[in-house]
Order: structure tokens, then sequence, then C-alpha cells
């Protein structure tokens, strides 16, 4: 069944101008884009999407940076979308990432890591519903769907 996953281009990369190389490996892959926002994060939607952070030592930190700048916010979908997608994301501690990983590609540093992705289905609904309205995400045919199944 394809799944629906969201995914958060964070301020670094935005500044970094890597924006466009990070969606076309997704796009590679053959996962589709449901929905997509260029915008700043507000403090309502940055308080909700941390929440089960929240008096961790880096919270603040993590807080300041997702509302330092502009960010694009995505919906991707495919067959296995959440855990591909956070496999192709890279883990949070720097020594911990692999090269061919969006973080372990393009980040040294555990705070300014890029991307976030959702860690399950919970996660993905609860964080899509902080950025987009259902009619936001749009059902329509693409060239790979086709491929999703066999
Ligand atoms: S956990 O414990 O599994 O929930 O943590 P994790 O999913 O790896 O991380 C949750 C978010 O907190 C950020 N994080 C950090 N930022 C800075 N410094 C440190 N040490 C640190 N540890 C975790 C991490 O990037 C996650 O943010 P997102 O935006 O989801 O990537």
């Amino acid at each position: 069944m394809a799944e629906k996953t969201l995914v958060i281009i964070k301020p670094d990369a935005v500044y970094r101008g890597f924006s466009g190389k990070i969606i076309n490996r997704f796009e590679e892959v053959g996962f589709s884009i449901a929905a997509m926002k260029f915008q700043k994060v507000s403090e309502k939607q940055a308080v909700e999407h941390y929440k089960e952070h929240e008096g961790r030592d880096y919270y603040k930190r993590l807080m300041n940076f997702l509302l330092s700048g502009p960010v694009i916010v995505m919906v991707l979908e495919g067959p296995d979308v959440i855990t591909r997608i956070r496999k192709m994301t890279g883990k949070t501690i720097a020594t911990e990432r692999e090269s061919g990983t969006v973080r372990g590609d393009y980040s040294v540093n555990n705070l300014y890591n890029l991307i976030h992705s959702s860690d399950s289905s919970e996660s993905s609904a609860r964080e899509i519903s902080i950025f987009f309205k259902p009619e936001e995400i749009l059902e329509y045919e693409t060239a790979t769907k086709k491929y999703w199944f066999f």
C-alpha cells in the first residue's frame, strides 16, 4: 500500500542551495510529491511539530533553527515511503551517518542536518496535519506510479 510521509527541507539546506538536489533524490527513486510549500514555519507549527522533544537539552536550539529561515515542507507518497525516506535521510548523530544519505553526504553537524522526515505512520499523519489541509494533498497520476506495485 502507498503511504505518505512529511519531509521538511530545513533552513540550512535552503541557504546552501541544496533544495533541488534533495528533492531530485526522492523523485529519482520513484516517490511522488503529493504536496509542497515554501514557507516560514510559525511558532505554533514548530511547537506542535517538536512537542515530543520539549525538555531535551537540544530543544531550544532545534526550535530556533527551524524558525530561523524559509523551509520547504512536502508530502511524499509511495510504497514504504516512511521507512525509505528515513533511510535516505540518514542518522541524527553526525558520526553515525552513512555516505549516500542526505545527511551523510551534505552535513557535518548534529543540528544543521538539512532535512526532517517522519519516523512512523502515526508521526506522519500528525505532522502532515500541522502543515497541510486535507484538500492540499493532491491525488494525480505520474509516470512512476505504475512501477510501484507488481
Ligand atoms: S529521538 O530521540 O529518536 O526522538 O531523536 P531523533 O528522532 O533522532 O531526533 C529528534 C529531533 O531532534 C534533533 N536532535 C538534535 N538536534 C541537535 N543536537 C542534538 N544532539 C540532537 N539530537 C536530536 C533531530 O535532528 C531531530 O529533529 P528532526 O527535525 O526530526 O531531524
